[in-house]
């Protein structure tokens, strides 16, 4: 259940609708968010989050509903008087203009004094270690490096709002690591309103305070992370948050009433040589070095266990599966979550 949010907002969306011509893409969204509050949208592909996106920062426009910033109605208002700044995937730099004055720009065309602009960029340069880069242009900087000037760009106007549209999706792996770090270190020194939109499972659980998980259209369920994890109010958002996979098994099969369909999270199953509540046969293993996913074949349909450590067993094998009680999710037929 969405946590009690006792911040000012600095955001409100109401009754937010939107179509492509007949196609309904964003079907009602209610949302608020507090000041200083970072919030993670994610979502299946095509499920509306950068449209959503695109509507607060005014490129797009509702066809029904009212987005407040700061408690001001803002629908008419255009995107540069909105106090948003917005990073995309695909950040444009100037490729002719050196790393400063790509930061510079917006001020320069707002018109603000030197002396501020000077300030500011060098304030952004410095939060975001780009000291040494400032008088390079963009072909002469790495993808994780020119990312950190997109961002810069937006720092430097001091939004109330920052937008994120998968900021970090073109980074390679160890680069989206430290870029994570460092915008969890900016939300933490800017005190700024956060939104922030990814396919990551790691960034949304790290990152945000809140994350509102998004299907066709519409909101399923807003949460912190760790009540999204445990307590999914929906086989939607329980089999979208965590990785591996949480597993959907029929309650009958597993001689469990009460539910229709029971959920178990791969890291919450043990697996035993002896003993456990089910047979499983192993089918695939895959070793991370840090655990082990293993895959099995069950009565009740394939099952996946997660492992702390190595586990060397072969495909083939024949094992047992326990659930502990305290960790079996219950949905009913309409795929609700229900108390046990
Ligand atoms: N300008 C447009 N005209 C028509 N349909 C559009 C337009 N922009 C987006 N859509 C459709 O609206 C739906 C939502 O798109 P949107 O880009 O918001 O999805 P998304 O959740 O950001 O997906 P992804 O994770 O792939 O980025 C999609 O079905 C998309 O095809
Ligand atoms: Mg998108």
């Amino acid at each position: 259940m969405a946590a009690a949010t006792t911040l000012a907002p600095t955001l409100a969306l109401k009754a937010i609708r939107k179509n492509f011509g007949v196609t309904e893409v964003i079907k009602g969204i209610d949302l608020t968010v507090g000041d200083g509050e970072f919030v993670v949208f994610v979502g299946p592909s095509g499920c509306g989050k950068s449209t959503l996106l695109r509507i607060i920062a005014g490129l797009e426009d509702a066809t029904s509903g009212d987005i407040e910033i700061g408690g001001k109605t803002v629908n008419t208002t255009p995107p540069a008087k909105r106090g948003i700044a917005m990073v995309f995937q695909s950040y444009a730099l100037y490729p002719h203009l050196t790393v400063k004055n790509n930061m510079a720009l917006g001020l320069k065309q707002a018109k603000t004094p030197a002396p501020e602009i000077e300030a500011r960029v060098a304030k952004a340069s410095g939060m975001l270690s780009l000291d040494d880069y400032l008088d390079r242009r963009p072909a002469q900087l790495s993808g994780g490096q020119r990312q950190r000037v997109a961002i810069g760009r937006a720092i430097v106007r001091e939004p109330t709002l920052f937008l994120f549209d998968e900021p970090l999706s073109n980074l390679d792996a160890a680069l989206r690591v430290n870029t994570r770090l460092e915008i969890a270190r900016l939300h933490r020194e800017l005190k700024a309103t956060m939104i922030y939109v990814t396919h990551d499972q790691v960034e949304a659980m790290t990152l945000a305070d809140r994350i509102v998980v998004m299907n066709a259209g519409r909101i399923e369920q807003v949460g912190t992370p760790m009540e999204l994890y445990n307590a999914p109010a929906n086989l939607f958002v329980a089999g979208f948050i965590g990785s591996p996979q949480m597993n959907f098994v029929a309650a009958d099969k597993l001689g469990m009433t009460g539910a229709t369909t029971i959920g178990m999270r791969p890291e919450h199953l043990t697996i035993s040589k002896d003993a456990g509540r089910w047979k499983a046969s192993l089918v695939h293993v895959e070793h991370l070095g840090a655990d082990t996913n293993l895959y099995f074949d069950t009565e009740a349909g394939p099952v996946t266990a997660r492992a702390f450590g190595e586990v060397r067993e072969a495909p083939g094998t024949e094992l047992w599966l326990s659930a502990d009680d305290r960790h079996i999710y219950r949905f009913d037929a309409d795929g609700r979550a229900v108390a046990a």
